[in-house]
């Protein structure tokens, strides 16, 4: 019993003091070794001690081991990472730096919380080309060629050989489309597919289509050349304004909180009629958010809808000007600069 306290004393020392993983190793031999471990040895003698002496050794050799064992390991660990440190430059116990974990843009926030508000009133979400034909974005809208109207939207058409590549790519999309080279654009509106899904589907419906939309225009601080637009269209056989009117009242409570005011202003869209354009009361101010109207019987002819059968209204919002009266932001260009001052505010 006394040399097992002395073994005991002994080994835990030369453990605390080792100061490499070799001399642990060695250590571990040296007490717990197989063959001549020191430790080892008063465990095999414990079979020829009388009974007795057996039963205090015993239990106190055996608790020895698993003490040493255990002392053993937790050195050897520290060890290890203290030779990393040193050897590799690497120092595993230092706290890590933080992944930085992105975000959804805010424009593309402020599009879910639009979907989600006309997806509750039973819209369907539906998208479209950015690059359109002449026929979507003004023939079937009403907007006649070499009409003034066309200059209410300042466009971007496409070269000739990159017509031709959209074209061939929509031919393989989609056997049944007869593509000829057809004049392209890239979408001065969301508007197109008003006749694009008539053209596929029978009223009633109620759709919004978020989308990218392009101008030629000067940057300015309400003015970029490429914005985001929300459409709605809701077609039936006696859809009117005052549907409208209840339609705009929800979303816009929902969207800015209870008590926003509207106005309703007659306005002109070639594609509506009548046409109008929505204000809605901010800061004691009225700013323009939304132009709109009832669809225009030429537009549903182009879809081969009878307009005398069908009534229906239009909107299209701008999702930047949503966002810049929500969350304050004074130009438009911000959303855009890609600076993360900016992004990581939202
Ligand atoms: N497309 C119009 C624009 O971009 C907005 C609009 C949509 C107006 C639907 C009336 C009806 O200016």
């Amino acid at each position: 019993m006394a040399n097992l306290e002395q073994l005991k004393k002994q080994a835990l020392e030369a453990v605390k003091q080792s100061k490499d993983i070799k001399n642990l190793e060695e250590l571990r031999v040296r007490f717990l070794g197989r063959e001549k471990g020191e430790l080892t040895k008063i465990l095999r003698s414990l079979g020829a001690m009388p009974l007795e002496e057996k039963k205090k050794v015993g239990p106190a050799a055996n608790a020895l081991r698993a003490e040493l064992e255990q002392a053993l390991d937790k050195k050897s660990a520290e060890l290890r990472v203290n030779s990393l440190k040193f050897e590799v430059g690497l120092d595993i116990t230092m706290p890590g730096t933080k992944v930085g974990v992105g975000h959804l843009h805010l424009l593309t926030q402020v599009e879910k919380q639009v979907r989600e508000i006309f997806k509750a009133m039973n819209f369907s979400v539906i998208t479209g080309p950015e690059a359109e034909t002449e026929k979507y974005n003004f023939d079937a809208l009403n907007i006649p060629k070499d009409h003034p109207a066309r200059d209410m939207w300042d466009t971007f058409w496409l070269r000739q050989n990159e017509q031709l590549t959209i074209n061939k790519k929509l031919l393989t999309e989609s056997k049944k489309l007869k593509v000829k080279s057809e004049k392209l654009l890239m979408r001065t509106h969301t508007s197109p597919m008003q006749v694009r899904f008539m053209e596929k589907h029978k009223p009633p419906f109620q759709i919004i289509v978020p989308g990218r939309v392009f101008r030629f225009e000067a940057t300015d601080a309400s003015h970029e050349i490429n914005f985001y637009q929300v459409e709605g269209l809701m077609v039936g056989r006696d859809v009117n304004l005052a549907n409208f009117k209840f339609v705009m009242n929800e979303f816009f409570q929902r969207l800015f909180g209870k008590g926003i005011k509207l106005r309703y202003r007659p306005s002109y869209f070639p594609f509506v009629e009548p046409g109008l354009e929505i204000d809605i009361e901010w800061k004691g101010k009225w700013l323009e958010i939304m132009g709109a109207g009832m669809v225009h019987p030429r537009v549903f002819e182009a879809a081969h809808y009878n307009p005398r059968d069908l009534q229906g209204f239009a909107f299209g919002l701008g999702l930047e000007r949503i966002a810049m009266i929500k969350y304050n932001i004074p130009d438009i260009r911000l959303f855009y600069s890609g600076d993360l001052r900016f992004i990581k505010q939202f």
